[in-house]
Parts: structure tokens; C-alpha cells; sequence
């Protein structure tokens, strides 16, 4: 708390624009955001700024599909990303577009620079092409049979099936996921940006203490491989910045995407009358930190530091890279419903419950963090409900009924107060060093001898008596002062929460140093719940509400709601439509499948062969109730290997979803195995 003021720019990694805020995305914004909070809280000149990160293929093709331009496309997920963010608390203090005039004229004037040094090579090469849609495709836009397992279906880059790399020429019969064509090859000029010229400056920077020590580690085997040249530019059409004096040539999306946290940074400093020359020339004394997640330390390490020196900007102090989030141990997965969004989780939960379980998880390494949504609900309810807001119900109503909100005048147990005050330290040294889950722990203990205190004293039953009023309301007074210390200590990660506790004690916005002194005196405000208990069922909900019900390898019959919300797909010919080959088919077999949420496991006779089809059904039916029925089915579908086996074909069934599924049934009459037409 003595420390001499400091001057800190804080970034989180830029969102792509082509998709919402989901769960994974916010332990990095909140992880970011209570570092700023707190150095907020002490004192310090802190900004926090980030921006969506608009440009390149992805967006571009998206905007085409959605029928838009790409401006109007990125307009409106920057709305919905930011109403994300504010309704999660995550403070920035400006949130731009890497699609703006000044990160245009950052981008233009650093790449110039940098022409004008020599670090910028010219080559040309042979990439993929779509002869249909013109245009060059990433690796991501390929798709083929994997070259090492033959697995069908797999990306330019990787196979998901065999977890082979390869480049995408290798790729067996390719196409182009844009158009369908069969990618060619063609030749084009491109512009390098070279690495090398930095290997010294980089070698140097990487051991300077401005990365965690398993990424320098990292970076060290990429550093042996060599550093090579990096391709910095695009050919059109592209949605970016055209490079200076290279018609038809683009920014690569990631070249300009960190320069986005300075237009970002400049734009702050314009409407607020900040001086960005003395915060980002190179020199200057200031701090730049950068959170990041662990799949783009490459970026941020190696080109953006090299890109920052060779064009005189000041490099970065630190880049604080962390883990990704599993749900219950795993990959967040549409199919388990565990793919949550924020919008979504905001729709059945209070933000600062995942708030201060992230905090509770987060240490400072790379290491992935788990979101167990048992463990969650346990550890909100025990330690912020039943720890933490119960200190204040406890001896609140004391207070009010007994003294008309007044709060004595001394401290009752001076060195229980003397425990918790002089804890700041450990604590705000535990921020600092992003250690949140080592704060959490601290403060939790903190709460455990607070509410000991209560139970000893037993403020209820002193109530009871008489000439003890005194008594009471030192008691009282004295869990009221553990629990606005606990508060200013949550505070940078319970912000919401802890302006409501500022409004129960009449008090102005707490800062760290508040820690110090406590609060005599003083007459404070009825209180109110600051915080309801986690329900199972809201969780339930949520998960429910996450669950894609298009999925393909849960469901196997894509059963959809009424033509409002679901226009009629593309134009089909008859020659297509007669491809489909519907049979009647009797449903021999239907059993529960393990594991499966929605799957019944159905065994159809078509009149002398069996098939074993999975159909998302078992909302709306009884497998009993099925047994020795007719329906109709799709007889010539490929079969589809899914998590619980082949599936050979598709049962057709009607309906609005949930319990409003029908089976299609034919007429009496109909017989396994005939034709349907
Ligand atoms: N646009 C780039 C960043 C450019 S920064 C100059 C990008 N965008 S992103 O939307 O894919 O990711 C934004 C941040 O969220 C990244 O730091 C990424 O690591 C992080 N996360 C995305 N999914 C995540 C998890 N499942 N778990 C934790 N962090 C995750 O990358
Ligand atoms: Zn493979």
C-alpha cells in the first residue's frame, strides 16, 4: 500500500467478432479484470482496454452467409460483446475495433517503419485456391481425407481423428469448404515480415523476466527450430487494411490484431486527455501488460515484441498467459451442454458466482482450470453465502432494530480486528502476483474465525438478556467490521456485490487502504440479501438451455419447431429429392442408450434386413410404447459412426421438440420394407 503511484495499460486478448463471449473467453476478461480492480483500488494509474478483433476470412465469409457486410456484422457483435461484458462487471475502460482509423493509421505508419528498416521481405508462393468462389483459401477452409489415417472430412491443417499436422496439400481429394470445388494451386506474391532480424533482441527479451518460466521454456524450442520469416499479408478478397502500395494485398488479420490494443489505448487517450507518446514510445516508464490465453503466446511473444521495437514503440513489461477452461473435466462440448455462453449463463446465474469461482481456481501459470459444476455450486454456497454475507445477516438486524443503525464506538476483540487487518498484505500480495485462488483461500480463513467469533458470542442469546445492550452492539459492531474488511478484500473480484455491502454500511467506495482503520461510530442502512444461494435446478437449466440440439453425434433425427423459426432450407430438384429412398419400417427393438440424453437405440426390419438407427427421440417416447410400430425411415442414408455406435439411416418424426415428437406412422396396410412416395 506504500507503493509509489504507478502507471499500468492492461490488455486482454482482442475477441474474434464472428461469434459470442462464451464461458472460456471469460476466465481470461475476469482473470484480467480483478488484476485491474485491484491496482485500481490501490491507488494506481490503471487502464484497461481491449477491442473486438474484426478482421480477416472467417468474418468475411460469415458476413457473406448472414447476407450482410462485414461492418454491419462486426457493429453488431461488439454490441453484444459488450453488453456481455458489463453484465459480467468486466470494467474496460475503452473497448474498441481493430476495424478503426486508428489502428488503420497505427497499422499503416508501424508498417512502414518497418519497410523503411528492411524488415520486410517479398516472395512469392503457391497456396490453395477455389477456382469457384476466386479467392485464396485458408488452411481452415480445406477439408479432405486425412493423409496419415484416411479419415474423411478433416481441416487443411490437422486431423481430429489421428491428431496427424500437415499442410493441407497433403490433404486427400480436397475440397474447398466455401464452394465445394476442388482447391488448385496458384502462385502470388506475398510480404514477410523477418523475425530473424530480432533473434538477438528476442533471445534476450524472453529471459528478461517479462514472461511466466514455462513460457520461456516454450519459446526456447522455438527459438532452436529458428525463427522464420512471417507472412504478413493476404490477397483480396479480404476484409482488412490494404497494405500501402500493394494493390489488392492485405494486412494479415493477425498482424494488425496488437496493434488493436494501442488504437484502443489512443482512443482512450483522446477522449480523456491522456499522453499516448510518453505511454507507448519506446523508453517510456510506464507499464504495458498483456493477458492472453496459452494458444496465442506465440503472437504475443515473439512477433509482437519484435514488431513493437523495430517500429520504436516501447515493448511489453509482462504477458500473462493462462490456461483453458474444461467443464467437468472436459472440453466444453455443445452436445453435453457445457459449450455455455455468457449471454446464456446470465440467463439462469449471478455473474459473480462464476466470478469468484474462477478467482478461487486461478493461480498464476498456464496450467487449465476446471469449471465442476458440482464443486461450484457447493463452493459458492458455502464460502460467499454461508461464510461471508452470513457475518453481516448475523449482526445486521442487531444493529437496526436495537441501536437505529448505530455502530459503537470502539472495537470489541482487538486482535481478532488485528488478525484481519494486517492479512492485506499476504493478500494484495497474492493479487499482485495473480495468485487468486492462494487470496481466496486467505480470505476464507479470515471468515471462518469471524464466524467463530459470532458463535462464540452468541449475539442472539445477549439479545436475550437484559442491561447487555452495551454488549450486543459491541458485538455486533465488531462482525460488521469483519465483514467490511472481508468485503474490501472481495471487492476486486465481487464488484457488484460489494457496492451493495457500501450501500448497507453508508460508506463511499472502498479502496485498499480502507483496510486499515475501521468503522466506528457510524450509522449504516438496513440490510438486504447481497447474495442468493446457487440451485441445482438453475444449473440444470442452464445446461439444458446449452445443449445443441443439432448436434450430430447425439442426435440422429433433427427435429425442428414451427416454419417461423425455422424458414424452408434451399431449393431441391425432384432428381434430388428422388435420391431419398423412404421405407416403412418396423421398429423391432427400442432401448434406453447409456449415456445419451436424448437417443433411443431403435431396431428397424425393412422386410428381410435390420438396421440399427440412433433417433433423438426419447423425450416424447417410452421405448416400450414403440415396440412392434410401423414408421418410416430413410433407408439410403450413409452411415454415421456417432459416440454410441453406427447408425444406418434415419427415422422421420415431426413436432415442436420436448414431449411434441411424432413418429411418422403409415397407414394400415403399409408393410415393412415397401417404398414410401
Ligand atoms: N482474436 C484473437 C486474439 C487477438 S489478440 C491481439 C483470439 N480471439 S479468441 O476469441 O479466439 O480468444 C480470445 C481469448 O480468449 C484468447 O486469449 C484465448 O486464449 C481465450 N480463450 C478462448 N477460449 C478459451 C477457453 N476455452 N479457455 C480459456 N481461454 C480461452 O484468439
Ligand atoms: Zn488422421
Amino acid at each position: 500500500m506504500t507503493d509509489a503511484k504507478r502507471q499500468i495499460l492492461v490488455t486482454s486478448a482482442l475477441p474474434y467478432a464472428n461469434g459470442p463471449i462464451h464461458i472460456g473467453h471469460l476466465v481470461e476478461y475476469i482473470q484480467t479484470d480483478i488484476w485491474v480492480r485491484f491496482q485500481k483500488m490501490q491507488g494506481h494509474e490503471c487502464y484497461y482496454v481491449c477491442a473486438d478483433d474484426a478482421h480477416g476470412t472467417p468474418i468475411m465469409l460469415r458476413a457473406q452467409k448472414e447476407g450482410i457486410t462485414p461492418e454491419a456484422l462486426i457493429a453488431k457483435t461488439s454490441e453484444e460483446h459488450q453488453t456481455d461484458f458489463k453484465d459480467f462487471a468486466v470494467a474496460f475502460d475503452n473497448y474498441h475495433s481493430t476495424h478503426s482509423d486508428e489502428n488503420r493509421d497505427l497499422a499503416r505508419s508501424i508498417y512502414k517503419t518497418l519497410e523503411k528498416q528492411g524488415h520486410i521481405n517479398k516472395h512469392t508462393i503457391k497456396q490453395a485456391y477455389d477456382p469457384e468462389k476466386e479467392m485464396f483459401l485458408p488452411d481452415r477452409f480445406i477439408r479432405g481425407e486425412c493423409p496419415k489415417c484416411g479419415a474423411k472430412d478433416q481441416y487443411g491443417d490437422s486431423c481430429e481423428v489421428c491428431g496427424a499436422t500437415y499442410s493441407p496439400t497433403d490433404l486427400k481429394n480436397p475440397v474447398s469448404a466455401v464452394s465445394g470445388a476442388t482447391p488448385i494451386e496458384k502462385e502470388s506474391e506475398h510480404y514477410f515480415f523477418k523475425l530473424g532480424d530480432f533473434n538477438d533482441m528476442l533471445h534476450e527479451w524472453t529471459r528478461g523476466g517479462h514472461l511466466q518460466a514455462e513460457v520461456t521454456n516454450k519459446l526456447d524450442e522455438w527459438f532452436e527450430a529458428g525463427l522464420q520469416e512471417w507472412d504478413i499479408s493476404r490477397d483480396a478478397p479480404y476484409f482488412g487494411f490494404e497494405i500501402p502500395n500493394a494493390p489488392d494485398k492485405y494486412f494479415y488479420v493477425w498482424l494488425d490484431a496488437p496493434m488493436g490494443y494501442l488504437a484502443s489505448f489512443k482512443h482512450l487517450c483522446e477522449k480523456s486527455h491522456i499522453d499516448f507518446e510518453a505511454w507507448t514510445k519506446s523508453g517510456s516508464n510506464t507499464e504495458m501488460i498483456h493477458f492472453i490465453g496459452k494458444d496465442i503466446i506465440y503472437f504475443h511473444a515473439l512477433f509482437w515484441p519484435a514488431i513493437l521495437q523495430g517500429s520504436g514503440y516501447r515493448t511489453p513489461t509482462s504477458i500473462y498467459a493462462h490456461g483453458f477452461l474444461t467443464v467437468d473435466g472436459q472440453k466444453m462440448s455443445k452436445s453435453r451442454g457445457t459449450f455455455i455462453t455468457a449471454r446464456t449463463y446470465l440467463e439462469h446465474l449471478n455473474p459473480e458466482y462464476l466470478r469468484y469461482y474462477f478467482a478461487a481456481k486461478l493461480g498464476s501459470g498456464v496450467d487449465d482450470i476446471d469449471l465442476n459444476l458440482d464443486d461450484f455450486l457447493l463452493r459458492v454456497n458455502s464460502d460467499l453465502v454461508g461464510k461471508v454475507v452470513n457475518i453481516a445477516s448475523r449482526c445486521a438486524g442487531f444493529i437496526k432494530k436495537r441501536f437505529n443503525g448505530a455502530l459503537a464506538d470502539a472495537i470489541h476483540n482487538q486482535e481478532l480486528f488485528d488478525t484481519l487487518t494486517n492479512a492485506n498484505s499476504i493478500i494484495a500480495d497474492a493479487y499482485e502476483q495473480r495468485e487468486y485462488a492462494k487470496a481466496m483461500r486467505e480470505i476464507m480463513l479470515l471468515a471462518d474465525k469471524a464466524n467463530q467469533y459470532i458463535d462464540e458470542q452468541q449475539p442472539w442469546v445477549i439479545a436475550k438478556q437484559e442491561a447487555t445492550d452495551s454488549e450486543l452492539q459491541a458485538i455486533c459492531t465488531m462482525g460488521i467490521n469483519c465483514f467490511r474488511l472481508l468485503i474490501i478484500y472481495l471487492k476486486p473480484v465481487l464488484p457488484i456485490m460489494a457496492e451493495k455491502a457500501e450501500a448497507f454500511l453508508n460508506i463511499d467506495a472502498l479502496q485498499w487502504q480502507d483496510a486499515k482503520a475501521p468503522l466506528l461510530n457510524h450509522t449504516i442502512n438496513p440490510f438486504k440479501p447481497l447474495m442468493t444461494r446457487v440451485e441445482q435446478e438453475h444449473i440444470d437449466a442452464m445446461v439444458e438451455a446449452s445443449k445443441d440440439d443439432l448436434s450430430s453425434t447425439e442426435t440422429a433425427s433433427e427435429l425442428t419447431g414451427h416454419l417461423k423459426d425455422n424458414p424452408i432450407a434451399d431449393e431441391i430438384t425432384i432428381d434430388d429429392f428422388m435420391k431419398v429412398d423412404l421405407r416403412v419400417a418396423k421398429i423391432v427393438k427400442a432401448e434406453h442408450v447409456e449415456g445419451a440424453d436424448k437417443l433411443l437405440q431403435l431396431t428397424l426390419d425393412l422386410g428381410g434386413q435390420t438396421r440399427n438407427v440412433f433417433a433423438g427421440i426419447k423425450s416424447a417416447y417410452n421405448p416400450e410404447d414403440l415396440e412392434g410400430k410401423l414408421t418410416v425411415m430413410v433407408a439410403n442414408l450413409a452411415p454415421r459412426k456417432m459416440r454410441f455406435g453406427l447408425s444406418e439411416g434415419m427415422v422421420l418424426a415431426a413436432g415442436a421438440g420436448g414431449k411434441d415428437v411424432f413418429v411418422l406412422s403409415p397407414d394400415d396396410g403399409a408393410e415393412p420394407g415397401m417404398r414410401v412416395k
